[in-house]
Protein backbone atom coordinates (compact mmCIF):
# COMPACT_ATOMS: atom_id res chain seq x y z
CA UNK A 1 0.00 0.00 0.00
CA UNK A 2 1.43 2.95 -0.89
CA UNK A 3 2.43 5.56 1.88
CA UNK A 4 -0.23 8.60 0.61
CA UNK A 5 -3.20 6.12 1.38
CA UNK A 6 -2.83 7.55 4.69
CA UNK A 7 -5.13 10.10 5.42
CA UNK A 8 -2.76 12.95 6.80
CA UNK A 9 -5.67 15.64 7.10
CA UNK A 10 -7.17 17.39 10.33
CA UNK A 11 -10.32 18.51 11.35
CA UNK A 12 -11.51 22.21 11.94
CA UNK A 13 -12.19 20.93 15.58
CA UNK A 14 -8.88 22.43 17.37
CA UNK A 15 -8.18 23.23 19.55
CA UNK A 16 -10.56 21.09 22.29
CA UNK A 17 -12.23 23.75 25.29
CA UNK A 18 -10.38 21.86 28.15
CA UNK A 19 -6.82 21.82 26.09
CA UNK A 20 -4.74 23.75 28.85
CA UNK A 21 -2.13 24.90 26.42
CA UNK A 22 -4.91 26.92 24.59
CA UNK A 23 -3.85 30.73 24.41
CA UNK A 24 -5.80 32.20 27.41
CA UNK A 25 -3.27 34.29 29.06
CA UNK A 26 -3.40 35.59 32.62
CA UNK A 27 -2.23 38.77 33.94
CA UNK A 28 -0.49 37.21 36.78
CA UNK A 29 1.93 34.85 34.97
CA UNK A 30 3.16 37.97 33.31
CA UNK A 31 7.01 39.27 34.00
CA UNK A 32 8.77 42.83 33.35
CA UNK A 33 11.70 41.98 30.96
CA UNK A 34 13.91 45.59 30.09
CA UNK A 35 10.42 47.56 29.94
CA UNK A 36 8.45 44.46 27.96
CA UNK A 37 5.52 42.65 29.78
CA UNK A 38 6.28 38.72 28.99
CA UNK A 39 3.65 36.76 29.49
CA UNK A 40 5.06 33.07 28.87
CA UNK A 41 2.37 30.54 27.33
CA UNK A 42 3.70 27.26 28.40
CA UNK A 43 5.94 26.51 31.15
CA UNK A 44 7.72 23.11 31.59
CA UNK A 45 10.15 23.11 34.63
CA UNK A 46 13.28 25.08 33.35
CA UNK A 47 11.83 25.71 29.98
CA UNK A 48 9.13 27.85 28.44
CA UNK A 49 7.31 27.59 25.24
CA UNK A 50 5.85 30.71 23.46
CA UNK A 51 5.22 34.24 25.14
CA UNK A 52 2.75 36.96 24.21
CA UNK A 53 5.19 40.16 24.02
CA UNK A 54 3.56 44.15 24.96
CA UNK A 55 4.88 47.35 24.99
CA UNK A 56 6.20 47.63 21.93
CA UNK A 57 5.61 51.02 19.88
CA UNK A 58 5.38 49.70 16.25
CA UNK A 59 4.38 53.27 15.10
CA UNK A 60 7.94 54.18 14.09
CA UNK A 61 11.24 52.03 13.48
CA UNK A 62 12.23 49.40 16.54
CA UNK A 63 15.33 50.59 17.83
CA UNK A 64 18.43 48.16 17.06
CA UNK A 65 19.23 47.79 20.98
CA UNK A 66 14.78 46.59 21.14
CA UNK A 67 15.34 44.33 18.43
CA UNK A 68 18.37 42.46 20.00
CA UNK A 69 15.94 42.16 23.33
CA UNK A 70 13.65 40.53 21.10
CA UNK A 71 15.83 38.11 19.65
CA UNK A 72 17.07 37.09 22.71
CA UNK A 73 13.86 36.36 24.28
CA UNK A 74 13.17 34.66 20.97
CA UNK A 75 15.96 32.62 21.45
CA UNK A 76 14.12 31.45 24.75
CA UNK A 77 10.61 31.51 24.08
CA UNK A 78 10.64 30.07 20.16
CA UNK A 79 7.15 31.34 19.46
CA UNK A 80 6.95 35.19 19.89
CA UNK A 81 2.94 37.14 19.68
CA UNK A 82 2.32 40.52 19.29
CA UNK A 83 -1.37 41.99 19.47
CA UNK A 84 -2.61 44.73 17.34
CA UNK A 85 0.85 45.92 15.74
CA UNK A 86 -1.10 48.14 13.20
CA UNK A 87 1.67 47.46 10.83
CA UNK A 88 1.61 47.30 7.20
CA UNK A 89 2.85 45.63 4.59
CA UNK A 90 5.95 47.72 4.70
CA UNK A 91 6.74 48.08 8.30
CA UNK A 92 6.26 44.28 8.48
CA UNK A 93 9.04 43.57 5.94
CA UNK A 94 11.22 46.64 7.94
CA UNK A 95 11.01 44.62 10.48
CA UNK A 96 11.82 41.04 9.02
CA UNK A 97 14.72 42.87 7.27
CA UNK A 98 15.97 43.78 11.11
CA UNK A 99 16.22 40.06 12.08
CA UNK A 100 18.16 38.62 9.20
CA UNK A 101 19.63 40.21 5.68
CA UNK A 102 17.53 37.91 3.37
CA UNK A 103 14.35 37.41 3.10
CA UNK A 104 12.76 34.30 1.11
CA UNK A 105 10.65 35.51 -1.84
CA UNK A 106 7.75 33.57 -2.52
CA UNK A 107 8.18 31.59 -5.59
CA UNK A 108 4.50 29.89 -6.04
CA UNK A 109 1.90 32.83 -6.21
CA UNK A 110 3.66 36.10 -6.76
CA UNK A 111 3.49 36.51 -10.56
CA UNK A 112 1.38 33.22 -11.31
CA UNK A 113 -1.11 32.07 -9.52
CA UNK A 114 -2.36 35.05 -6.96
CA UNK A 115 0.04 38.58 -7.03
CA UNK A 116 -3.08 40.05 -4.85
CA UNK A 117 -0.48 41.39 -2.60
CA UNK A 118 1.84 42.28 -5.57
CA UNK A 119 5.37 41.80 -3.15
CA UNK A 120 7.66 39.68 -3.82
CA UNK A 121 8.71 39.29 0.14
CA UNK A 122 5.29 38.67 1.63
CA UNK A 123 3.60 34.74 1.00
CA UNK A 124 -0.16 35.79 0.93
CA UNK A 125 -1.14 32.40 3.33
CA UNK A 126 -5.07 34.01 3.20
CA UNK A 127 -7.35 32.27 1.42
CA UNK A 128 -8.76 35.28 -0.84
CA UNK A 129 -8.79 35.62 -4.65
CA UNK A 130 -7.83 38.85 -6.82
CA UNK A 131 -10.91 39.02 -7.16
CA UNK A 132 -12.04 39.01 -3.40
CA UNK A 133 -13.81 35.62 -3.08
CA UNK A 134 -12.61 33.27 -0.67
CA UNK A 135 -10.73 30.40 -1.82
CA UNK A 136 -12.79 27.03 -3.05
CA UNK A 137 -12.39 22.87 -3.59
CA UNK A 138 -10.92 22.73 -6.95
CA UNK A 139 -8.11 25.63 -7.03
CA UNK A 140 -4.66 24.72 -6.54
CA UNK A 141 -4.47 26.88 -3.99
CA UNK A 142 -7.38 25.14 -1.99
CA UNK A 143 -5.08 21.50 -2.60
CA UNK A 144 -2.06 23.36 -1.72
CA UNK A 145 -3.58 24.84 1.97
CA UNK A 146 -4.09 21.65 3.13
CA UNK A 147 -0.40 20.38 3.15
CA UNK A 148 -0.29 23.44 5.70
CA UNK A 149 -2.62 21.84 8.16
CA UNK A 150 0.13 19.00 8.69
CA UNK A 151 2.70 19.84 11.32
CA UNK A 152 5.50 21.50 9.66
CA UNK A 153 8.41 24.00 9.91
CA UNK A 154 8.25 26.61 6.80
CA UNK A 155 10.66 25.79 4.00
CA UNK A 156 12.62 23.42 5.23
CA UNK A 157 12.99 22.40 1.48
CA UNK A 158 14.62 25.68 0.45
CA UNK A 159 18.35 26.02 0.55
CA UNK A 160 18.89 28.21 2.71
CA UNK A 161 16.12 27.21 5.29
CA UNK A 162 13.88 29.55 6.55
CA UNK A 163 15.18 30.75 10.13
CA UNK A 164 12.10 33.14 11.30
CA UNK A 165 8.39 33.69 9.80
CA UNK A 166 6.67 36.53 10.84
CA UNK A 167 2.86 35.94 10.33
CA UNK A 168 0.85 39.55 10.37
CA UNK A 169 -3.18 39.37 10.47
CA UNK A 170 -4.59 42.16 7.85
CA UNK A 171 -8.63 42.89 8.41
CA UNK A 172 -10.82 41.03 10.88
CA UNK A 173 -9.63 37.57 11.50
CA UNK A 174 -11.53 34.58 9.29
CA UNK A 175 -14.59 33.12 11.90
CA UNK A 176 -13.88 29.42 12.58
CA UNK A 177 -10.69 29.30 11.39
CA UNK A 178 -8.71 31.75 13.10
CA UNK A 179 -6.29 29.44 14.58
CA UNK A 180 -2.73 28.45 14.49
CA UNK A 181 -0.66 25.50 16.74
CA UNK A 182 2.65 25.48 17.93
CA UNK A 183 4.50 22.48 18.92
CA UNK A 184 7.62 22.51 20.99
CA UNK A 185 10.56 20.33 19.65
CA UNK A 186 13.39 21.15 22.37
CA UNK A 187 10.94 19.78 24.92
CA UNK A 188 10.18 16.61 23.08
CA UNK A 189 13.60 16.03 22.53
CA UNK A 190 14.80 16.51 26.30
CA UNK A 191 11.42 13.77 26.72
CA UNK A 192 13.44 11.15 24.64
CA UNK A 193 14.82 8.36 26.39
CA UNK A 194 18.74 8.47 25.93
CA UNK A 195 18.07 5.31 24.09
CA UNK A 196 16.20 6.83 21.29
CA UNK A 197 18.11 9.89 21.02
CA UNK A 198 21.01 7.87 20.53
CA UNK A 199 19.30 6.66 17.79
CA UNK A 200 18.38 9.74 16.34
CA UNK A 201 21.47 11.70 16.82
CA UNK A 202 23.29 11.00 13.22
CA UNK A 203 20.11 10.50 11.14
CA UNK A 204 19.28 12.66 8.51
CA UNK A 205 16.35 13.24 6.45
CA UNK A 206 15.10 14.54 2.83
CA UNK A 207 12.89 17.36 2.94
CA UNK A 208 10.66 17.66 0.22
CA UNK A 209 8.05 20.09 -0.35
CA UNK A 210 5.93 17.57 -2.77
CA UNK A 211 6.00 14.89 -0.27
CA UNK A 212 3.96 17.27 2.05
CA UNK A 213 1.56 18.59 -0.74
CA UNK A 214 0.67 15.04 -2.18
CA UNK A 215 0.04 13.91 1.70
CA UNK A 216 -2.66 16.21 2.30
CA UNK A 217 -3.67 16.19 -1.26
CA UNK A 218 -2.72 12.92 -2.70
CA UNK A 219 -4.44 13.58 -6.08
CA UNK A 220 -3.99 17.20 -6.79
CA UNK A 221 -0.60 16.12 -6.21
CA UNK A 222 0.13 13.07 -7.74
CA UNK A 223 2.94 14.59 -9.56
CA UNK A 224 3.95 18.25 -9.04
CA UNK A 225 3.71 20.28 -12.15
CA UNK A 226 6.89 21.21 -13.96
CA UNK A 227 7.52 25.11 -12.47
CA UNK A 228 6.49 23.62 -9.42
CA UNK A 229 9.31 20.80 -9.20
CA UNK A 230 11.78 23.07 -10.95
CA UNK A 231 10.99 25.61 -7.99
CA UNK A 232 11.43 22.98 -5.63
CA UNK A 233 14.02 20.63 -5.59
CA UNK A 234 14.58 18.03 -2.18
CA UNK A 235 17.17 19.53 0.22
CA UNK A 236 18.61 17.30 3.28
CA UNK A 237 19.05 17.78 6.88
CA UNK A 238 20.09 16.52 10.72
CA UNK A 239 17.49 15.31 12.18
CA UNK A 240 18.86 16.15 16.08
CA UNK A 241 19.69 20.16 15.89
CA UNK A 242 20.89 23.11 18.28
CA UNK A 243 18.67 25.67 19.23
CA UNK A 244 19.73 29.15 19.75
CA UNK A 245 19.78 28.14 23.39
CA UNK A 246 22.25 25.63 23.66
CA UNK A 247 19.20 23.03 24.00
CA UNK A 248 19.11 19.76 21.34
CA UNK A 249 15.76 20.21 19.30
CA UNK A 250 14.02 18.04 16.76
CA UNK A 251 14.13 19.37 12.97
CA UNK A 252 11.52 17.52 11.43
CA UNK A 253 8.22 18.48 9.14
CA UNK A 254 5.69 16.82 7.30
CA UNK A 255 8.08 17.71 4.22
CA UNK A 256 10.09 15.22 6.17
CA UNK A 257 10.12 12.55 3.43
CA UNK A 258 13.75 9.83 3.37
CA UNK A 259 15.79 8.86 6.31
CA UNK A 260 18.62 8.17 4.44
CA UNK A 261 19.91 4.73 4.90
CA UNK A 262 16.18 3.18 5.33
CA UNK A 263 13.39 2.49 3.54
CA UNK A 264 10.57 4.96 2.54
CA UNK A 265 8.10 3.27 4.78
CA UNK A 266 10.36 2.45 7.44
CA UNK A 267 11.17 6.64 7.29
CA UNK A 268 7.73 7.71 7.38
CA UNK A 269 7.20 5.25 9.80
CA UNK A 270 9.92 6.92 12.28
CA UNK A 271 9.11 10.23 11.15
CA UNK A 272 5.62 10.20 11.97
CA UNK A 273 6.41 8.47 15.21
CA UNK A 274 8.08 11.41 16.66
CA UNK A 275 5.60 14.30 14.60
CA UNK A 276 3.47 12.41 16.86
CA UNK A 277 5.79 12.43 19.53
CA UNK A 278 6.21 16.10 19.39
CA UNK A 279 2.84 17.08 19.28
CA UNK A 280 1.17 15.58 22.04
CA UNK A 281 -0.72 18.16 24.61
CA UNK A 282 2.23 18.59 26.57
CA UNK A 283 4.50 19.94 23.84
CA UNK A 284 1.62 22.45 22.21
CA UNK A 285 -0.22 25.52 22.46
CA UNK A 286 -2.58 27.26 19.91
CA UNK A 287 -2.49 30.83 19.48
CA UNK A 288 -5.96 32.81 18.39
CA UNK A 289 -6.19 35.33 15.87
CA UNK A 290 -7.89 38.47 17.59
CA UNK A 291 -7.67 41.24 15.34
CA UNK A 292 -6.12 42.56 12.71
CA UNK A 293 -2.51 43.74 13.55
CA UNK A 294 -1.85 40.72 15.54
CA UNK A 295 2.00 39.05 14.50
CA UNK A 296 3.53 35.83 15.45
CA UNK A 297 6.88 35.06 15.46
CA UNK A 298 8.47 31.85 14.96
CA UNK A 299 11.80 30.44 15.27
CA UNK A 300 11.45 27.50 12.86
CA UNK A 301 14.25 25.70 13.69
CA UNK A 302 13.39 25.11 17.25
CA UNK A 303 9.20 24.32 17.02
CA UNK A 304 6.53 23.09 14.66
CA UNK A 305 3.21 24.81 13.17
CA UNK A 306 0.33 24.09 11.53
CA UNK A 307 -2.66 26.22 10.43
CA UNK A 308 -6.54 25.02 10.62
CA UNK A 309 -7.31 23.56 6.86
CA UNK A 310 -9.85 25.57 5.36
CA UNK A 311 -13.43 25.33 5.10
CA UNK A 312 -15.90 26.16 2.60
CA UNK A 313 -18.06 28.15 4.92
CA UNK A 314 -14.42 29.74 6.41
CA UNK A 315 -15.24 33.78 5.66
CA UNK A 316 -11.91 35.44 4.65
CA UNK A 317 -8.77 35.26 6.15
CA UNK A 318 -5.66 37.86 4.86
CA UNK A 319 -2.85 36.34 6.82
CA UNK A 320 0.88 37.44 4.96
CA UNK A 321 4.00 35.88 5.99
CA UNK A 322 7.71 37.71 6.00
CA UNK A 323 10.42 34.71 6.06
CA UNK A 324 13.54 35.44 7.83
CA UNK A 325 16.33 33.36 5.79
CA UNK A 326 18.74 31.25 8.02
CA UNK A 327 22.43 32.50 7.42
CA UNK A 328 23.94 30.07 10.08
CA UNK A 329 26.27 27.13 9.61
CA UNK A 330 23.40 24.59 9.11
CA UNK A 331 20.78 27.04 6.33
CA UNK A 332 22.43 24.59 3.28
CA UNK A 333 21.64 21.51 5.21
CA UNK A 334 24.19 18.87 4.49
CA UNK A 335 25.42 16.98 1.76
CA UNK A 336 23.23 14.20 0.23
CA UNK A 337 25.32 10.86 0.34
CA UNK A 338 24.74 7.55 -1.52
CA UNK A 339 22.02 5.29 0.23
FE1 LIG B 1 3.76 27.20 7.75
Amino acid sequence: MSIYNFTRTYQNTWPATTNEGTLRLKAATSINDSGLKVTPVLTNGHSAFGAEIDGIDWSCPIPEALVRKLVELQNKYAILIFRNTGLDNARHIAFAQQLGKDLEINPFFFGRENDRIGEPFLWDVGNINRDGTTVQPGQRRWEHSKGNALWHTDSSFHKPRAKYSLLLSHGSPAQGGSWTHFADTRSAYAALPQSKKDELEDLVVEHDLWHSRKLASPEAFKEPLPHERDLVPPVCHKLVQTAPNGDKTLYLAAHAKLILGKSFEKSQKLIWELIEHCTQPQFVFSMEWLQGGDMVWWDNRQSMHRANPYTTSMTARDVRRATVNDDGPSAMGVTRYVK
